[in-house]
């Protein structure tokens, strides 16, 4: 008989994985909730702009839900091929690997390029779920910092070249980024890839906010960067780009044979990624080419609109951010997370307040980003007028004496 004593252990690894920074506040908000206050989201990206009806309308009326190839079907490789055609990138259908979103082919990437007890250089803060896929793989993250008052640049590639160890095998950037918005060039980027390549690692680019770029700044993708083809590894998603986050499509794309072979054997064990997701993401072949256009527009709207808000705030600290849809603030608050926790739990106005992601959790350094906040822009620009004046009476009331 079983006694509770007996009960097994878990694993180390799944003691350590740690829980979303983004939903830390989870359960404070749900009780606001439950008292009727009204809650704007700035802490989470889940993108509020209609799912194109071309991808909606497209759902296969199939009888049975098949398993399809575990890289994805021919006629999606296709037409993701084909998307990168247009943006200038030339790839076999064999470079490209479909993956369940863009959270597995970063996982994929990671356990393809590194082993337990490896090493990954990244740049914090930084997406925060890397660290989740990371202790899953059994691999050391070493961060690298950047800061707020340099707009979270990416570090130089001397830097990057010092930080190198004997157990590094990857270098991992995020661009545009999340969170910091920050949009690395082409020539940044390159020289990174430079420092890999000349070190024989690989350097993995998660690029899933790809169009979300402003101030006329263009798409690009670092596999349009010449000379490494055995280095570069992009994750990308479809989950962002059409608005379609549950459609749990992604992929991995690269030219490096052996990484394409490793992480689809890998596929091979989980069997197949969502069949009608993939018909309905034929669709793309339709859109019109300047489909991005306007939200791109709508996105880069709210941008400055919150920036012009946030900065009249007293004390409040950011970079004007240059892509995807978030950035880091430095708060006038001592402690971002307990003044986050009392925003959400006791402060209101007009029965609504403000929730946001303390940055904290987006660092692996110990103690970097405490007086800091990621905030998301993914509502509407009523919305977000209204959570910006929130967010001044709240640090007011904070800061009294
Ligand atoms: C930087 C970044 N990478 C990857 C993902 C994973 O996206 P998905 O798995 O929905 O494709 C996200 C989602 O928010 C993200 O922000």
């Amino acid at each position: 008989m079983t006694t509770a004593l007996e009960k097994p252990a878990i694993s180390n690894r799944g003691r350590s994985v740690p829980a979303s920074a983004i939903r830390l506040l989870e359960g404070n908000a749900n009780a606001a909730k439950a008292r009727g206050v009204h809650i704007y989201h700035l802490n989470i990206g889940q993108p509020d702009i209609e799912t194109p009806e071309y991808i909606r309308s497209r759902a296969g009326a199939d009888t049975i839900i098949a398993y399809t190839p575990a890289r994805g079907t021919e006629a999606v490789r296709k037409v993701m091929r084909d998307y990168y055609a247009k943006l200038g990138v030339a790839l076999e259908s064999s470079e490209l690997m479909m993956t369940t979103g863009g959270s597995e082919a970063l996982l994929f990437a990671m356990l393809a390029c590194a082993d337990p007890g490896d090493e990954g250089l990244v740049v914090e803060p930084m997406y925060a779920n890397i660290r989740n896929f990371a202790t899953i793989g059994g691999i050391t993250l070493k961060p690298l910092a950047a800061h707020v008052d340099e707009g979270f640049k990416i570090p130089s590639a001397e830097v990057f070249a010092r930080a190198i160890t004997d157990r590094t095998r990857f270098v991992m950037l995020c661009n545009p980024n999340n969170p910091t918005g920050t949009v690395s060039t082409p020539d940044e980027i390159r020289a990174v890839a430079e420092v890999c390549r000349e070190h024989r690692i690989f350097l993995i680019v998660d690029e899933v906010y790809r169009e979300f770029v402003y101030d006329g700044r263009k798409p690009w993708s670092a596999l349009s960067l010449e000379g490494f083809d055995d280095t570069i590894v992009v994750a990308d998603s479809v989950s962002k780009r059409y608005s379609a986050c549950g459609m749990r499509l992604g992929c991995i794309a690269t030219r490096n044979a052996e990484v394409i072979g490793a992480t689809g054997r890998m596929a091979e064990g989980r069997l197949s990624v969502p069949t009608i997701e993939q018909q309905m993401l034929e669709g793309i072949a339709d859109l019109p080419a300047n489909y991005m256009d306007g939200i791109v527009a709508k996105y880069q709207r709210r941008r400055d609109l919150l920036f012009a808000g946030l900065t009249s705030i007293p004390g409040v600290e950011l970079q004007l951010p240059q892509g995807a849809f978030y950035f880091i603030a430095r708060l006038p608050v001592g402690d971002a997370l307990a003044f986050s926790r009392w925003m959400v739990s006791s402060f209101e106005v007009d029965g609504a307040t403000v929730m946001l992601a303390p940055a904290a959790g987006f660092y692996l350094t110990p103690d970097l980003g405490k007086d800091e906040v990621r905030i998301a822009y993914v509502l509407v620009e009523e919305d977000l007028r209204q959570a910006v004046e929130i967010l001044r009476l709240a640090i007011e009331a904070w800061n009294e004496p």
